[in-house]
């Protein structure tokens, strides 16, 4: 059992990239955290992994599209901590296409992922977060904020989810929720390179991090600790708001 005292959080995604980079983070801030993600064995290891340095780390395997998953998720946090203080809805697919080249399969997939399993899980979260006053950050992107080409339903979705955090923001500020968004740009994760390796890889990353201002693309890092600050009381005036964190790209 943890100390009645220790915060818990779920991550969503949290076998890999930005997710992984959150989980690090907060369990170096002392939160008890609730691991979801569709691979087990990565996921348990992760778990382990987090635990062997100290921290207090369930994994929960779940894919945030099944409609029996939210309740579950809550439940699992519930038993294992006995309360929820945050809720990172990171969870997300990437996909690229203008209209005409996007299926109403492909634009469904991407609609439930990245919007409807944050609607969802949020919703089911928010009894347990309004017992101590929690907070729920989703993880939406630079293109939440900017028109994007090729890429209208990932693009769409993530606008959505921005509306959706200020919308819950202020339907739950009255009870203490705090509810925002970070909005990365391109970040170095297995989602940016997908099938490359090696130089490849790294060419790939470079031409991304040369039409940022700052140079470079972000790290799973530099979102972390945004989040980090989010969930920390000296964010406790900030709700509704969405924060990108993106080298300067969405200043121009
Ligand atoms: N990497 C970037 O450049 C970038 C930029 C802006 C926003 N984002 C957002 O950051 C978040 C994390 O992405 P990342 O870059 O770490 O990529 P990633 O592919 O490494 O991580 C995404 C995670 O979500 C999980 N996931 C996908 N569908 C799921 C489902 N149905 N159920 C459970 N888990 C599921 C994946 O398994 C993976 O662990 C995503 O929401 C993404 O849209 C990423």
């Amino acid at each position: 059992m943890t100390p009645d005292s220790t915060r818990c959080a779920i991550v969503t995604g949290a076998t890999s990239g930005i997710g992984e980079a959150i989980a690090e983070e907060l369990a170096a801030q002392g939160f008890a955290l609730l691991l979801v993600g569709r691979r087990h064995a990565e996921g348990a290891a992760f778990a382990t992994r987090l635990s062997q340095g100290g921290a207090t780390a369930h994994f929960l395997r779940a894919d945030v599209t099944d409609r029996n998953a939210p309740e579950a998720i809550v439940q699992a946090a519930l038993e294992s901590f006995g309360r929820v203080d945050a809720l990172i809805n990171n969870a997300g697919l990437l996909s690229h296409g203008t209209a005409e080249e996007t299926s109403d399969a492909e634009w469904d997939q991407i609609m439930d992922v990245n919007l409807g399993a944050v609607f969802r899980l949020s919703r089911a979260a928010l009894p347990a977060l309004r017992q101590r006053g929690g907070s729920i950050v989703n993880i939406a992107s630079d293109w939440a904020l900017t028109g994007a080409r090729g890429a209208v339903a990932y693009a769409v979705s993530k606008a959505a989810v921005a509306q959706l955090t200020r919308c819950m923001a202020l339907d739950h500020a009255a009870e203490g929720i705090r509810i925002n968004a970070v909005c990365p740009g391109d970040t170095d994760t297995p989602m940016i390179a997908a099938g490359l390796t090696g130089d490849d890889r790294a060419a790939k990353i470079a031409s991304y991090g040369a039409q940022v201002p700052m140079g470079r693309v972000g790290t799973p890092q530099d979102v972390a600790r945004v989040v980090a600050f989010l969930l920390s009381e000296a964010a406790g005036y900030m709700t509704g708001t969405l924060i990108p964190v993106d080298g300067g790209m969405t200043a121009g």
